[in-house]
């Protein structure tokens, strides 16, 4: 029932984590697949595997925040694939560092990737489907854009800015054929998080997700693709917890 055969998808941060995870599920099903990362080693190392699988993939080194890099990006992709109906922007850095503490270089350096980088990237593949007349975005905020946790200062800015970008963006594209969703996670295994979130963050959080345990990369790339079929074509503007629950929570009791 669900198929992607002849769509083309641009997954930016997808050498890693939950982009990675992302990839595998559109290959699965039918996708060509555009890698763009930082990570040329990793890029080409899951290109490689995807091939081998029979898959149609391009790995693109490419920096969301270099203007000249997303241009590039959208070339060589339409050049290879001749269409790009779907994007999914994952790339982004994480910090925690208390308000006090931030330096406006980390400031710069967490929104240049995360917020200025979503600008661009959005915007030029909105380009592309807007004048197509089709398209499938998804976005990547956060829970830490949604509420108020310590030492996201300059990453929750930067996420909830892409929330409302996306909400325009959905606006604006909407008559055009275009959806446009963000997912917001709660915390996922993966290497960001590895770095991001010592014991006592681990701590802290756990105590407040009613699932009581952090989710995997593979349970944020199921609802990235369902935003990515055909069939999700009345679904836009939406900033999807995938959280397990922290969202919707409140005072929580164990009987
Ligand atoms: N893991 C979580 O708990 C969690 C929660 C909420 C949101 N997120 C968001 O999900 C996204 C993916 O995170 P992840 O946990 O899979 O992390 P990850 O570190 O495993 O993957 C991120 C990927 O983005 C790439 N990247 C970083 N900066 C880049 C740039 N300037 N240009 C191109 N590529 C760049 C990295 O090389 C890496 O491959 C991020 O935007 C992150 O903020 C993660």
């Amino acid at each position: 029932m669900f198929s992607l055969k002849g769509q083309t998808a641009i997954v930016t941060g997808g050498a890693s984590g939950i982009g990675l995870a992302t990839v595998w599920m559109l290959a699965e099903l039918g996708a060509n697949i555009v890698i763009a990362d930082l990570n040329e080693e990793a890029g080409a190392d899951a290109v490689r595997q995807l091939e081998g699988e029979g898959a149609e993939a391009l790995f693109l080194r490419t920096n969301v925040a270099e203007a000249a890099d997303v241009d590039a990006l959208i070339t060589a992709t339409l050049e290879r694939f001749k269409g790009m109906e779907i994007l999914m922007h994952f790339a982004g850095i994480g910090l925690e560092q208390h308000v006090l503490d931030t330096t406006r270089e980390n400031w710069e350096r967490i929104i240049g990737v995360n917020l200025t980088g979503s600008f661009l990237m959005l915007q030029a593949a909105g380009r592309v489907m807007v004048e197509k007349g089709y398209g499938r975005i998804v976005a990547m905020s956060s829970m830490a854009g949604v509420r108020g946790g310590t030492g996201r200062t300059a990453y929750g800015a930067s996420k909830g800015g892409v929330s409302a970008m996306m909400r325009v963006m959905a606006m604006e594209w909407a008559k055009h054929g275009v959806t446009v969703n963000a997912l917001a996670p709660g915390g996922i295994e993966t290497a960001l998080v590895k770095k991001m979130h010592d014991a006592e963050t681990r701590r802290a959080y756990l105590a407040g997700i009613p699932m009581d345990r952090y989710g995997t990369p593979e349970e944020v790339a199921a609802a990235a693709v369902y935003l990515a079929l055909p069939q999700s074509s009345y679904i836009t503007g939406v900033n999807l917890p995938v959280d397990g629950g922290f969202d919707a929570s409140g005072v929580i009791k164990s009987g």
